[in-house]
């Protein structure tokens, strides 16, 4: 297979939580993905409580990873307000961080662009909460709708004006309801939002990556059949590899 045509592979995990007893054991789990994979995607919850010398661990951790590598940051790593540290660690590491932004890689003659949030909670569908009532519950409803607003943002630049061969989606809340399906129903509304979903569809990504829902589901679709892949480490394990068909068509592995 030449080089144009050969598909590309994007590994995506989430949800490491990384803390010190991980130290030694993360490498030996990523080390692998230089050969399975053109890039590794980070779907957030990289600390286990927010610190910064968890993120430090996980930066070292990363060292053996010589593919490029794009994240999003989770819940766990705002618990201790130190989000914008752990960001820049994770920065001096050689990981893109995304939050609202975009990055685009030319991988074998194709550009493939990525938008990425961390997204929040909020639920799914007709249920998906509503600004209605008291001012906090409006207050969280719009971090809700910001975090889709960011994404609609990047998925539309990257597709209209960096005209990119594939597109992909990164978040850390789950974006559709199958794959946090597996979590206590009662979870549901605080594993995600529908909200990220509609600029995936409308923008027809290839393939989104997110994490958070650990006892969910690895794999649904949105109502466009994009597949969405739920890759927190709970529930895969290890590092989940998508692959895009030259056609474009995307191939789920
Ligand atoms: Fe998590
Ligand atoms: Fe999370």
């Amino acid at each position: 297979m030449g080089e144009e045509t050969a598909p590309i592979r994007i590994a995506a995990i989430a949800d490491v939580h990384c803390y010190d007893e991980l130290r030694g054991r993360l490498r030996y789990e990523l080390e692998p993905v230089n050969e399975h994979a053109d890039v590794l995607v980070l779907a957030g919850d990289l600390t286990l409580f927010g610190k910064p010398d968890e993120a430090r661990i996980f930066a070292e951790e990363l060292r053996e990873v010589r593919i490029p590598m794009i994240g999003v940051l989770g819940n766990h790593d705002y618990e201790m307000n130190q989000e914008q540290t752990i960001r820049q660690c994770m920065c001096d590491a050689g990981v893109s961080m995304l939050d609202g932004d975009t990055t685009t890689l030319l991988i074998r003659g194709r550009s493939v662009g990525f938008a990425g949030v961390k997204g929040f909670c909020g639920g799914f569908g007709e249920r998906l909460v509503a600004p209605f009532g008291e001012s906090p519950l409006k207050s969280f409803v719009r971090v809700g709708q910001t975090e889709a607003e960011k994404l609609e943002a990047g998925l539309r630049d990257l597709r209209h004006r960096g005209a990119v061969d594939y597109l992909v989606a990164i978040v850390h809340y789950a974006p559709i309801r199958q794959t946090v399906v597996g979590e206590s129903p009662e979870l549901f509304p605080f594993l995600g939002n529908s909200s990220l979903c509609e600029p995936i569809d409308r923008y027809e990504a290839d393939v989104c990556f997110h994490g958070h829902a650990h006892y969910g589901t690895r794999l649904g679709h949105t109502t466009k059949g994009i597949p969405v892949y739920n890759v927190a480490r709970p529930l895969v394990r290890n590092y989940v590899v998508h692959t895009l068909q030259p056609t474009g068509s995307p191939v789920a592995t």
